[in-house]
Formats: C-alpha cells, sequence, structure tokens
C-alpha cells in the first residue's frame, strides 16, 4: 500500500529531537524555529515529558470514557490554575479541527441558532464545521457548505453588529492571534466591542487559540492581552507538546448534559499524562517568562536586517514579512542553514514557531543565518 500524497515535503528525514534540535538520518542538526506548526511547547523529549509518559504506560495507557479517570480531572485543575481559567469546565479531544468542531456544535445546542461568523484569513481546521469556518474555499468540498457562515473582515465592530442584529447568529469563532493566514490578529478595541456585542445578540464568542495559546504569546492565552473571557476557548498543538490531544474551556455558565459531546480517545491516560507534563514545564521553568525575554531580543535584532518590512505577532508566535516570497528563503534556511521555519497564506511571511524554551543564542544562529542568506 502507497501512502495518499497529500503534503508535499521537504526531503528531510528527523529522526531524534532535544529541545530546539532534531537531527536527521544523516546525523545532521537543525534548529527548530517551527516546533512542527508551533506543537513543540516544552521542547523536543523533554526528560520530564518523556519520563511523565513512560511511567504512565507502564501503568495503564488507554481506558474508555465510561469509567473514572482521575487523570482528567488533575488536567483540568491543573490548566485551569495556570491558565488563569478556574471558572471552566474542560472537554477534552483529540485535535484542533476535533476541538472547534465541538465548540461551534455547543454554541448551536445551547443557542438554539445555527450561523456562524468568522474573519477573514482564518484557520479553524478541516472537518465539517471547522472548515466552513474557514477563509479558505480550495479546502471546503461541496458537502462543508452547507453550515451558514458570514466571514467579515477582522477590526470592523460595525460589520460584525449589522451580522449580528440579525438575530440568527449562535457564535463568532477567531484565533488570539491568526496562524496560517499571517499573524493578523484583533486590536484590544476590537476583542472589547466584540465581547460586548456577542453578550448583547446572545452570541457565544469562541476564541481558538489552538496555535496562539499555551504560553506562545506571553500570556497564557493571546485573548489575555485583550483582558475579555470567551464563552469557550479551543486548545490543541502544544497542549500535548508532539502527543495529539486537544480540549474545548467551556464557561461554568454553560451546562454540560449526558451525551452532549463525546469522543474515544480523548482524554486517555497517555494524553493526560502529556498534558499534565507541560503544564508542570511551563509552570516551573516559568516559560512565559522566557517566551517575554527572547521574543524581545529576537524582534531587536530582526529589526537590524534592512529586508525584514514589518514584524507581526507576539511573543514566539512571530511573524517576518519581507517584500517578496519567501518560498526560496525557507528551503535554503532548511538545505543550506539547517534551520526549520514556517511559511503562511502571505506568501511573503517568515513564520516563527519555536519551542517556549529556546534560548537567546539559539536566535543568534537564526539571525546570522539569515544575514548570510539575505
Ligand atoms: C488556529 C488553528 N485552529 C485550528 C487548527 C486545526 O488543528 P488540527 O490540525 O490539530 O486539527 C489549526 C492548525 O494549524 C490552527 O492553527
Amino acid at each position: 500500500m502507497n501512502l495518499f500524497e497529500v503534503y508535499p515535503l521537504y526531503d528531510v528525514t528527523p529522526v531524534k529531537a532535544k529541545g530546539s534540535s532534531v537531527w536527521d538520518d544523516k546525523n545532521q542538526e537543525y534548529l527548530d524555529l517551527y516546533g512542527g506548526h508551533g506543537v513543540i511547547s516544552v521542547g523536543h523529549s523533554h526528560p520530564e515529558y518523556v519520563a511523565k509518559i513512560t511511567n504512565q504506560l507502564h501503568n495503564i495507557g488507554f481506558y474508555s470514557n465510561a469509567v473514572q479517570n482521575p487523570l482528567q480531572q488533575q488536567l483540568a485543575k491543573k490548566l485551569g490554575e495556570v491558565s488563569n481559567c478556574e471558572d471552566y469546565n474542560l472537554f477534552l479531544c483529540n485535535s484542533g479541527a476535533e476541538a472547534n468542531e465541538n465548540a461551534l456544535k455547543v454554541a448551536s445546542f445551547v443557542t438554539g441558532k445555527s450561523k456562524v461568523i468568522a474573519f477573514e484569513n482564518s484557520f479553524h481546521g478541516r472537518t465539517s464545521a471547522s472548515v466552513s469556518v474557514t477563509d479558505n474555499k480550495k479546502i471546503q468540498a461541496e458537502i462543508n457548505k452547507f453550515n451558514p457562515v458570514t466571514i467579515l473582515p477582522l477590526n470592523d465592530l460595525f460589520l460584525l453588529e449589522k451580522t449580528l442584529e440579525k438575530g440568527d447568529v449562535c457564535s463568532v469563532i477567531l484565533e488570539g492571534i491568526q496562524g496560517v493566514g499571517g499573524l493578523d490578529e484583533g486590536t484590544t478595541e476590537f476583542f472589547k466591542g466584540l465581547e460586548k456585542l456577542c453578550w448583547k445578540y446572545e452570541a457565544l464568542l469562541i476564541l481558538d487559540e489552538i496555535q496562539s495559546g499555551y504560553g506562545r504569546s506571553g500570556a497564557f492565552f493571546a485573548f489575555q492581552h485583550h483582558q475579555i473571557k470567551p464563552d469557550m476557548i479551543t486548545v490543541a498543538k502544544g497542549m500535548g507538546n508532539g502527543y495529539p490531544m486537544a480540549g474545548v474551556l467551556i464557561h461554568e455558565s454553560i451546562k454540560a448534559s449526558f451525551g452532549m459531546l463525546g469522543t474515544t480517545f480523548g482524554g486517555n491516560h497517555l494524553a493526560c499524562a502529556a498534558g499534565l507534563a507541560v503544564l508542570e514545564i511551563i509552570e516551573h521553568e516559568q516559560l512565559l517568562e522566557n517566551v517575554k525575554e527572547v521574543s524581545e531580543y529576537f524582534i531587536a535584532q530582526a529589526k537590524t536586517i534592512d529586508v525584514v518590512k514589518n514584524i507581526k505577532g507576539k511573543g514566539l508566535m512571530i511573524g517576518l514579512e519581507f517584500e517578496d516570497e519567501v518560498g526560496e528563503l525557507r528551503k535554503k534556511l532548511i538545505y543550506e542553514e539547517y534551520i526549520f521555519t514556517g511559511g503562511a497564506m502571505n506568501k511573503n511571511l517568515l513564520r516563527i514557531l519555536p519551542p517556549l524554551n529556546i534560548s537567546t543564542k539559539e536566535i543568534d544562529v537564526f539571525i546570522t543565518a539569515l544575514k548570510k542568506i539575505l
């Protein structure tokens, strides 16, 4: 059997990783400034993370959601404390798209309405409802076009109210900072206005923090830079540091009922062990502080490069915008300088999503390589 080839691949075969480094099958070391699409939060193969998952595997790796699993409660408690979101309840699932799918479903269950507002350049995943609120027609099949969705420009409160006042909107979904689209974000005025309008027109506000969450922006969640309180928050990527897991934080004012949501694998023992290890490491290594320090250093260094026209994002979710497309630059960074970076829908933008415990020395390696290529 061959693979169903949906991914254009770089010719690199990673076989080992540690911290912010990855080694290929020829023992070449690479600097990882992309964390496999922003997934690696506490660094590759962190010893505490490895120990916790290994230990769990020796006890029990999986049982279904039909029996008690105290690790789920431990994870929810820890997540509430570390993120300062103790007034939310947690539903555990397996991927970012699935988290958004469930959040959108909850909004529709609770309000009895079906229309969703999403924003230009958004990316929320590839399952039915998630892809329908993603602003990319190319990845929507005919079957995905049944959900009623209105796509609006970011930061336009007037158009937002015009759409909400029709009264048929169950939820508004947006990213804390846009990822795949190219690091655009709402202003504080917009986030605050959005929160008020959702409340006024009884639509639930869903913050997709799948990429911008888990400390990546320098706050635990990117929306926390704007002092608002969403009804639901979706998380994935950095949550498991590579173990596939995701969740929906649902405000305690929204009541659960048996059978409302469900999954076979979500919240399994191994996933909880991975998720707990990540939160413990974020906390005791004070990674949010590191994100802020390294981010400041990175941005100061990037400003010294003439051809960088614009620096976008927050914390260690950074976009370097160039006058030209960055495809060739990314190839040179990988094949000549052995550095992984990311691209975006905005073809002129280089996306930087390193592990949250990366050092300024490693940033120097990147800046020197970038200057050399340019
Ligand atoms: C903001 C955002 N939402 C949702 C998703 C979908 O997550 P997954 O690929 O785990 O389904 C992604 C993935 O890139 C994302 O960046």
